[in-house]
């Protein structure tokens, strides 16, 4: 039963939830939970990882491949579809242990009981593929048609994306060749289908792509199965002629049948659920919620590249631009490291790969260094506009900040290249460009702080923290002692290398010429000003000047909303002025460094920002759950934790910024929940180099259970209320 998310009837204002929360994927390719019948109106689309294009001077944003899923019924002429005919019974049911998505439907028409079962999956054992099993019954004799072929129009948010989209027939395939209009990507889509009853098949192509109908004399009570296989390439994927590479791949699919291709792609499934499923008794909505987070862990992993990393949005569509953000690094690695280390290590080598787009970035403001793009994409440029919010009321794009301040991103890189070299415990994380990036990363910072004569101290002035509504501030507590920490992790990784790796260290400082910035950053760090917990209250400000901010609540800032997609930061935002924040600040980074604040402050913080947090992100509640857990209050945590496990199964998100559509899959809020799960309720820590547990279950569990990979070992854990276990398997 905890393996399955389904609905049970039709609702129309759910279908753009929906193919958010049906969504199936691979890490190479997403498709979205919508009906097969559905095309761009519903946000259908097959969104590729690092595939990016820009179109008429827009975003430049993922593209969507054209639609080789498409499929729908006729009868006696009419077209049944769940849009036009109102259906006797419907279900849409995910089975995650296996990504496998089915619907059914049923219709009563003048042609008596008509039943639709399809079911379909994203490979895991082939990233190209995708396949369908789509089953027509009809209770009396009809004739019918089964319209399936590749829809060319695609669902875009800033497109369209391609310059040239030709159809075609190859031996018994349909394809559909695209050519992207930036940088002229060649992708390819080819459908092959099989079916073993009489019909008449004619070929059809148009405008809107190219279908077969599938012409049937349906007799009652027999099952109609048609099993559809769909290939797609690009030329990004380095192998040549996509169309070679695409029409052979689909045959081979089709000669291996749907129930072995079905067969191998869930036995990839089983593998991955065998380390990474977390299992817990005594909350079925929690255990659910979990597993379907770790779900969505699972089909955005660029397993397959290193090319490219995790959009914000994951596979979901193009919100965000398809952009990769700190979301990836600081949320999502951590699930990865202890459960899928090679993805892990993919998603560090993109930043390695991305290293050059962000020192141009950083000398395009006029810093030295490495400034990471705020929405990175394949180049590591960033795609993130100047004006990222368009105002609801004037219709005018807003100023906003998040590319030039938001600083914190380059301590975000280096401190997730930091935690990948010593958990992996492996140097050529560092050998092979991950020194490099952090060095970079504190030259950036560096070249970024200023010296305040009078207070004897380095001070980081004009930046955004997490917290996004208050732009432009001085001194954030979360991005002074990240730049720290980025400091102390350049001057630790280059001792390391001096001594044991002489050689690559002296190319190293030779190529980017470092040895007078060591001393520099030496210098700096000592004299880098972190806000520390005021003597009296205990609080930490969040930034200068926070203190003095109105002091209201969040139900007064509520109630000043005049329209409902108002942006609540820029300069005129309703929370702008105010101590309300969108999302944890201090309290990522009580949790990121607690080993340098006591129980007592991280309370006391942790009451005075928890009421001020609109958790306007959905980064915010794991890491107030996180934190709660280390102060014992795992009950508060729990609450956070719930929220964040199950946003993308309620669909109760933000859904605009400002009159920009920000919807999808929340990878970030998932990767929390695993986080939350295993290192807040299970407390599993490294104490000397060892796996350590510091268990505080909720109230309802009996019991969590979890396995992990640590420096290449397998290990189950099983924590119950009276004990808490690790052991290798
Ligand atoms: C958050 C950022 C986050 C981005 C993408 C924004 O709403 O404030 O912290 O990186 O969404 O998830």
């Amino acid at each position: 039963m905890s393996w399955i998310v389904e609905e049970k009837c039709f609702d129309r204002d759910k279908i753009i939830d929906n193919g958010n929360k049906y969504l199936t994927g691979n890490g190479y390719m997403g498709f979205r939970g919508t009906m097969e019948e559905f095309t761009k109106s519903e946000f259908t689309c097959c969104n590729l990882a690092g595939v990016y294009d820009r179109c008429d001077g827009k975003w430049r944003e993922t593209v969507n491949v054209p639609n080789g899923m498409f499929t729908v019924l006729f009868c006696e002429g009419k077209e049944l579809s769940l849009l036009t005919t109102e259906s006797a019974e419907h279900i849409q049911k995910l089975d995650i242990k296996h990504g496998l998505h089915t619907r059914k439907t049923l219709w009563h028409t003048s042609c008596g009981e008509i039943n639709i079962t399809a079911e379909r999956f994203v490979s895991l054992d082939n990233v190209h593929l995708m396949c369908m099993k789509y089953s027509v019954h009809f209770e009396k004799a009809c004739n019918a048609v089964i319209k399936t072929g590749i829809d060319k129009n695609v669902w875009d948010i800033n497109g369209p994306h391609f310059e040239s989209c030709e159809t075609g027939t190859a031996c018994k395939l349909i394809y559909a060749h695209a050519v992207t209009d930036e940088l002229k990507i060649s992708t390819a889509v080819f459908e092959k289908l099989l079916f073993d009853f009489e019909a008449n098949e004619t070929i059809t192509s148009g405008d809107d792509g190219i279908y077969r109908n599938i012409e049937i004399n349906a007799l009652p009570n027999i099952e109609y199965t048609i099993y559809k296989f769909v290939s797609v390439y690009t030329s990004n994927d380095g192998l040549g002629d996509v169309i070679a590479a695409a029409s052979n791949d689909v045959s081979q699919a089709a000669d291996v049948g749907y129930d072995k291709c079905y067969d191998s792609h869930a036995k990839r499934w089983e593998e991955r659920w065998k380390i990474s499923d977390v299992t817990l008794e005594g909350d079925d909505d929690a255990q659910i919620a979990l597993r379907y987070s770790i779900y969505h862990l699972q089909i955005i992993a660029p397993r397959h590249t290193d090319r490219t990393s995790i959009a914000a949005r994951g596979l979901s569509g193009q919100t965000y631009k398809g952009a990769i953000f700190w979301d990836t690094e600081m949320f999502l690695l951590p699930f990865y490291l202890y459960t899928d280390p090679e993805t892990a290590r993919n998603l560090i080598k993109y930043r390695v790969k991305t290293l050059e787009g962000a020192r141009r970035k950083a000398s395009g403001y006029g810093f030295r260094g490495a400034f990471y793009a705020w929405e990175s994409q394949e180049t590591g440029d960033d795609a993130c506009s100047d004006y990222n919010v368009t105002d609801v009321f004037t219709g005018r794009p807003m100023r906003t900040y998040f590319k030039d301040k938001q600083i914190h991103i380059s301590a975000d890189v280096a401190y997730a290249v930091w935690e990948t070299y010593e958990f992996l415990a492996d140097d050529s994380i560092l050998i092979d460009g991950g020194a490099e990036v952090i060095l970079e990363c504190a030259r950036f910072f560096y070249s970024y702080v200023y010296y305040k004569e009078d207070k004897h101290r380095y001070e980081i002035l004009d930046v955004i923290g997490t917290d996004e509504y208050h732009e432009r501030v001085n001194n954030n507590a979360f991005t002074n002692r990240m730049v720290y920490h980025t400091f102390d992790t350049a001057l630790k990784c280059a001792k390391l290398l001096e001594c044991y790796y002489k050689d690559e260290f002296v190319k190293l400082m030779d190529k980017i010429n470092f040895r007078d910035d060591l001393d520099n950053i030496s210098r700096v760090k000592e004299k880098l000003y972190v806000p520390q917990p005021d003597e009296a209250t205990g609080i930490i400000e969040q930034f200068d000047g926070y203190f003095q901010r109105e002091d209201c609540t969040l139900d007064q800032v509520r109630g000043r909303i005049l329209d409902s997609k108002e942006y609540w930061g820029g300069a005129s935002g309703i929370a702008a002025d105010t101590m309300i924040i969108k999302q944890a600040d201090v309290m990522l980074m009580l949790y990121l460094f607690g080993n340098d604040y006591s129980e007592v402050i991280k309370q006391k913080n942790w009451l005075y920002y928890e009421p001020r947090t609109e958790h306007g992100s959905s980064l915010s509640p794991c890491i107030y759950a996180l934190v709660a857990c280390e102060i014992g209050s795992q009950q508060w945590g729990y609450d956070y934790f719930l929220k964040t496990a199950s946003i993308d199964l309620t669909g109760k998100s933000k859904q605009f910024a400002g009159s920009i559509y920000i919807g999808g899959t929340h990878p970030a809020a998932s990767g929390g929940a695993w986080m939350v799960a295993v290192f807040g309720f299970a407390g599993l820590h490294i104490e000397n180099g060892e796996l350590a547990l510091s268990p505080r279950l909720p109230e309802k569990w009996s019991k969590l259970s979890f396995g992990l990979i640590y420096k290449g070992e397998k290990y189950m854990v099983e924590i119950t209320k009276s004990e808490g276990r690790i052991w290798k398997i």
